[in-house]
């Protein structure tokens, strides 16, 4: 079968050649393209009390300014119906008041700069500590909750409590927000954009423009990343630019210069979170409460969402007894923070992965073996209520990940060094995942496709989810190779369109593979179940003996007899038999109360675990990561070669969040106060070639089908990015080796060189 074969990406070689289309490159090549350019408020908040646009149309080849009044339906691009496109009140730094279009790029940024408009500046909230302090809140409040927290917490041996602070991620894909619109020759509009979600880009234009789903078509050809960047925030942005062709004729390109991306989308959420946790003399934990409070930024967009996620992964790996969190997201003058990578689950892990890392050494356990004590074990549920199935595969993955790693050995050796190297110490860390794959909302749970097979045996399919380089159209050609029983270089792919597959869910949760894969087999499963009539009618065998593998098909006691699958599919079309399905899937066994905070949300669990040794340099806090293995579960693997790439990917993209990129606003009281200060790569630090780790080893899980999951594959997009929590867990001990041991050892987030260089001073003067 053509699936679990290491293939590489179908679009591999014109990503490296060039010669792979994106958004703009279709924008560019149209000869009478307007380029849409924003005019950026200078304020955090403020009110928009005069709007000049005049002055810009005086400037050559400006054509038109694109204001509140130009909206043929409603001013508003948010899904919760709080973000005006057009807005009267200025609530971030850098949010566009208007835009304009330009017959260049250059003209467009010129008229930009011609518009006037008047500001009052208003109060601004900058800080999670200040909205919370000012009250500012925004969505539903959130606690879960399990047993007495407070009664564990009082009878535990052992309590800690601390605050645990991080900021959010720039998502940081190469190809900033793109969008195209144009009219197609029936005059309808069609959209191009980078986009992770297409349907809902499609029904935010139609409501922007006042005009209905079936008058919008949106494709999304690929993306140049979109780390949950692009799941709802190119909406407004290719309404858009929907409203300047509506307003023009013309097609109209709207797309972002980085700085401009930077400081107009939303991030991950950074959370501010107070708790306390209680634990038994073995280490085992008895008790945690905490509260969290997610910098949503000025509107929901998918705060709520994310807040839920985060709350659902508090436990990770591990069994709590008694919990109590309380979530809330906070309302600040900033972009409207979003999906990335792990959608909260991050945050979550974040949380208890912390608490473990700084309160082994004062508990005096090996905080590897503080972990293991405390993963699930079998007959045990999340405390919202939803049974941990195989929890032994995360116990055997630990084991087979001690061995792989010669994590024993190491560790003797890292403390001979440390021993013997007054300024340069090592640590060697382990971090366990276990994390939910499914849409915590049921409903988004399904998907459709459309698969086509031609007289020549030639296959086309469509499918619902978008492709942003994880690998998603590799894996569906795959499916559907073996699903129909041909060679992988019979199928072909075509660009994810909302006019082929309707209502489509955003490639998102990870889920791309699980629900479009269901999808597109239960599409190929039809055509293959009349193909087998017509078959069995030429090789004189029942339909359910007719076999079909690359290429061939075959009749089960059928001797020197044998067909093409083109000989089948034409005889098919002669005998007016139909060859082209569409097929849908919808995750089975989900249910999930949120008012009650209760349920079985997770189709199943990935697990995975990680073992990282980094050196920290004790004058300057600079740190190398010397070596990290992987082992980590991925059911049966649909694409080995993809699947490494997300887990090498991933990882490092949390490596980046965790201990290199540091998103600074300017909290100050002056003129530029929320403006955000690390706007380009010169000043908002990324992993590269030089943060690699030095040894790299990724192990796919051996033995691992999942039931009931496309070819007993598991999701992998998002899970490993949490792996990453091993690096900054190595860094907390290589920064507790510069002092006396024994005593909780608190380390910044992000866990830069200087934030490392602070604790590791502070350890020096314990010493
Ligand atoms: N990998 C690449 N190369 N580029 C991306 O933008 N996005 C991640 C992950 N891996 C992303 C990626 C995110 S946030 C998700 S949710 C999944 O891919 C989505 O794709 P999937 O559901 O097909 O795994
Ligand atoms: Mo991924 S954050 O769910 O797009």
């Amino acid at each position: 079968p053509v699936v679990g074969k290491p293939e590489p990406h179908e679009s591999a070689a014109g990503h490296v050649t060039g010669a792979a289309l994106y958004t703009d490159d279709i924008a560019i090549s149209r000869a009478d393209t307007l380029t849409a350019w924003p005019v950026q408020a200078p304020h955090a908040h403020a009110l928009v009390k005069a709007l000049r646009t005049e002055p810009a149309l005086d400037v050559p080849g400006v054509v038109r300014v694109l204001t509140a009044a130009d909206v043929p339906g409603v001013n508003d691009s948010g899904v919760r119906g709080d973000e005006p496109l057009f807005p009267t009140e200025v609530m971030y730094y850098g949010h566009a008041v208007c835009w304009v279009l330009g017959e260049t790029q250059e003209a467009a940024r010129l008229g930009a700069e011609a518009v006037e408009v008047d500001y009052q500046p208003l109060p601004s909230l900058i800080t999670v500590p200040e909205a919370i302090e000012a009250g500012s809140y925004q969505g539903a409040h959130r606690i879960t909750r399990r047993a007495d927290a407070d009664a564990a917490l009082a009878a535990a041996p052992r309590v800690f409590s601390g605050v645990t602070e991080f900021s959010g991620q720039e998502h940081f894909y190469l190809e900033t927000m793109a969008s195209l619109a144009y009219y197609d020759e029936g005059g309808q509009l069609y959209i191009q954009a980078g986009t992770q979600h297409p349907s809902e880009t499609q029904e935010i234009v139609a409501h922007v423009l006042g005009l209905s789903n079936n008058e919008v078509t949106v494709q999304c050809l690929r993306m140049g990343g979109g780390f949950g960047g692009k799941e709802m925030q190119p909406h407004g942005l290719a309404a858009i630019a929907a409203i300047g062709t509506k307003l023009t004729g013309r097609p109209v390109r709207l797309r972002l210069n980085r700085t401009q991306d930077m400081t107009m989308t939303g991030k991950r959420h950074g959370f501010y979170v107070t708790w306390q946790a209680g634990f038994d003399n073995d280490g085992k934990i008895l008790a945690l409460k905490a509260t969290l409070t997610a910098d949503g930024g000025w509107s929901l967009d998918l705060s709520e969402p994310v807040l839920a996620r985060a709350l659902c992964h508090l436990d990770n790996a591990y069994f709590i007894p008694a919990l109590e969190a309380d979530g809330r997201v906070a309302k600040t003058n900033k972009t409207s923070q979003t999906a990335f990578r792990g959608f909260g689950g991050p945050q979550g892990v974040f949380v208890i992965e912390d608490i473990l890392g700084r309160c082994a050494p004062a508990l005096g356990i090996d905080p590897a073996d503080l972990r293991r004590r405390n993963f699930y074990t079998a007959g045990q549920s999340t405390p919202y209520g939803q049974p941990v199935r195989h929890p032994e595969r995360m116990h055997d993955i630990w084991s087979q990940l001690l061995e792989d790693s010669g994590f024993a050995a190491r560790s003797a050796q890292i403390e001979a060094f440390n021993a013997s190297n007054p300024n340069l110490k090592r640590g060697l860390a382990m971090t366990p995942i276990k994390f939910g794959i499914s849409f915590n909302v049921a409903a988004f749970n399904q998907a459709g496709a459309l698969v086509l097979v031609y007289k020549d045996g030639s296959v086309l399919i469509n499918h619902g989810g978008a492709e942003m380089g994880q690998g998603l159209h590799t894996k569906m050609l795959q499916v559907a190779a073996t699903a129909l029983g041909v060679e992988r270089s019979a199928v072909r792919l075509a660009p994810t369109r909302t006019d082929k597959v309707p209502n489509t869910s955003a490639t998102a949760a990870s889920t791309g593979a699980d629900l479009n894969g269901g999808a597109v087999k239960n599409a190929c499963d039809q055509i293959q179940e009349r193909m087998a009539v017509v078959a069995g009618g030429m090789l004189g065998v029942n339909p359910s003996d007719v076999r079909f593998s690359q290429g061939r098909v075959t009749g089960l006691g059928v001797f020197g007899k044998e067909l093409t699958f083109a000989e089948v599919a034409q005889a098919a079309y002669m005998q007016r038999v139909q060859l082209s399905a569409s097929g849908y899937y919808r995750t089975e066994g989900l249910h999930w109360d949120p008012e009650a905070w209760f349920g079985s949300p997770f189709k199943y669990f990935a697990y995975g675990a990680a073992a990282t040794e980094v050196e920290v340099d004790g004058f300057t806090g600079a740190y190398r990561t010397r070596r990290v293995d992987i082992v980590h579960d991925v059911g049966d693997s649909l694409s080995p070669m993809i699947d490494i790439g997300q887990i090498e990917g991933g990882f490092v993209q949390g490596a980046g969040w965790l201990t290199l990129e540091d998103l600074r606003w300017d909290t100050s009281d002056g003129e530029g106060r929320g403006r955000l200060l690390t706007q380009a790569a010169g000043t908002y630090k990324l992993p590269s070639f030089s943060e690699m780790p030095e040894e790299f080893n990724v192990t796919l899980f051996d033995r691992a089908h999942e039931d009931g999951v496309i070819y007993g594959s598991k999701a992998v997009g998002e899970p490993p990015l949490m792996l990453a929590f091993s690096v900054r867990e190595a860094l907390r001990q290589a920064v507790g080796a510069f002092g006396p041991g024994g005593y909780e050892i608190e380390l910044a987030s992000p866990a830069t060189p200087e934030a490392v260089f602070w604790a590791l001073t502070e350890a020096k003067q314990l010493a």
